[in-house]
This record gives structure tokens, sequence and C-alpha cells, in this order.
């Protein structure tokens, strides 16, 4: 696992962008994992500017996102699909047909589920998936004690998610109590990925994730089983990191590292 610290969120986001485009450029089908909450937005925030001013190209770009609350239409300005279209799919030039995003509303949540992950695997899989981490310290709603080879399915938000959301809702009694999610173990079948992380409150949960043991009590802790997977905070993020010293080493040395 690398871990990437940067002194703020802009530089934070950027990092990530960044690794996207390689990406991109590399793969220009690439399948792209999608994730939201707030810490991502820098992120797509910097992947339209790079569209809109670099030509950024998205057009052959097929696009999975993690999770959708369960009973949220996709005009509901909470769910997951309203917040990926306003904030990322609305400005660049993903073929609609090619974005994916697990439904809320569905009258069969098994038989969806099966069906999201055999439509992952008819594209070919995921190249990178981006990734956030609940306070809790879980990736997208696989809740603490969510099985660590979990495929998508319908989950229960704990009450800490349940708290944190609440932000986004008029009131508590609101926020959705069950969500479709991909599981950790589809999650860790992409062949990359990348967790961004800002703030003090999520201090804790990466320490956790990055230093602490593989545990599904931390489910972005089955990050450190990958072996392609990139952690990039800002400094009150990483607050908590022992090995600080050594990530901001590593990733000085990096440019002069043998590449093969
Ligand atoms: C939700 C999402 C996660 C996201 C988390 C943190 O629970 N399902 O994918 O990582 O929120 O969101 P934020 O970045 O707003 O802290």
């Amino acid at each position: 696992m690398e871990v990437i610290i940067q002194q703020d969120y802009d530089q934070m986001s950027k990092i990530a962008a960044q690794i996207v485009v390689e990406v991109i450029n590399a793969k220009p089908t690439a399948v792209l994992g999608m994730a939201t909450g707030s810490t991502p937005l820098g992120l797509y925030q910097e992947l339209v500017r790079l569209h809109k001013e670099e030509q950024l190209d998205f057009s052959r770009v097929t696009t999975f996102n993690l999770d959708e609350y369960v009973g949220l239409g996709v005009n509901h300005p909470q769910s997951y699909h309203y917040f990926m279209h306003e904030h990322f799919f609305k400005h660049v030039n993903i073929p609609p047909h090619n974005i994916n995003i697990p439904s809320g509303t569905t009258s069969n949540y098994p038989a969806f589920c099966q069906w999201y992950e055999e439509r992952i695997a008819d594209c070919g899989g995921i190249d990178v998936q981006i990734l956030g981490i609940g306070s809790d310290g879980h990736i997208a709603f696989n809740e603490p004690t969510s099985s660590l080879s979990s495929r998508t399915r319908l989950k229960t938000l704990s009450k800490q998610t349940i708290d944190d959301n609440a932000r986004f809702f008029e009131q508590r009694e609101s926020v959705p109590i069950y969500a479709i999610t991909m599981g950790v173990g589809t999650i860790l079948d992409a062949r990359k990925l990348i967790l961004v992380a800002s703030g003090k409150a999520k201090a804790e949960a990466i320490s956790r994730a990055v230093e602490g043991p593989v545990t599904s009590m931390i489910t972005a802790s089955a990050i450190q089983m990958h072996r392609d997977a990139t952690v990039i905070v800002d400094d009150e993020a990483a607050a908590d990191l022992t090995m600080r010293d050594y990530y901001d080493f590593i990733y000085a040395a990096k440019p002069a590292a043998p590449r093969f």
C-alpha cells in the first residue's frame, strides 16, 4: 500500500485525479469505480476541469458507483444518482448508457445485486476504484462486521453512519437505514484502488485502516490485502499515522526509484 500525505484538500484531490488520468490515458476504455460523499468532490472537480480545459476524454469510459440509498429515486436530492449527476456526470462526456449506479428503487434487490456484479464482469472489471472512508472505517456502505468477501448486496447502515449522514437531510428520521452497496470483495477485485480522506474527523479511521489489523470492524483495512492500493490523505487525516515519516520518505524517493 502506498500512503501519500498532502498538505491540504486541494493537493490531495489533484494527486488522486492524476492517478485517474493516468489510467484513462493508458486505457481510453477504462472502467472507473466512483464514490460519493463530500471527500471525492475535489477530485471530481479536477477531472471536470481537465475535461473542459485539457480535453480529457471520457467518451469511451464506463463507470460503476459503489452504492445507493434504498428508497431514494434518481431525482431525490440526497440520492447518489442525483449527487453524481450534479457533481460529475453532467459536466463530462461519459455516454449515459456507460454509467452504472445501484438502484435504490428496484423491486427485486437480490436479482439487481447479482445483475450489477455480472455487469461489472461483462465490462471487464473495474480498472480503478475511488474510495472515501466513513468515520467508522467503512468503505462504500460496508459497515463494521461486513464480510471481507462480501459482494453487492443490501446493507443496514450503522447508527454512526446515519448520524454522520444526517447533515445532508432535513431531519435524522429522513436518513434511509438501508443501502445497496458493492461488497468488500467486489471492491478488492478492482485492479487499482485510490482511497481519499480529509480532515481530523477521519484521522482515527485512517490510522486503523492503514496501520491496524485487517478486520471486518474497519472494512477499509481490507485494502491492505490489495496489491495496488494508494491512500491519499491531507495533513489532518494523517494525524494519527505512526509511520508518517516513512510514508513521506518513500514518496520523496519515488521519482529516483528504479522502475524495473
Ligand atoms: C458514505 C458513503 C461512503 C463515503 C462516506 C464518507 O457513507 N457511502 O462511500 O466514503 O459516506 O463520506 P464523506 O466523504 O462525506 O465523509
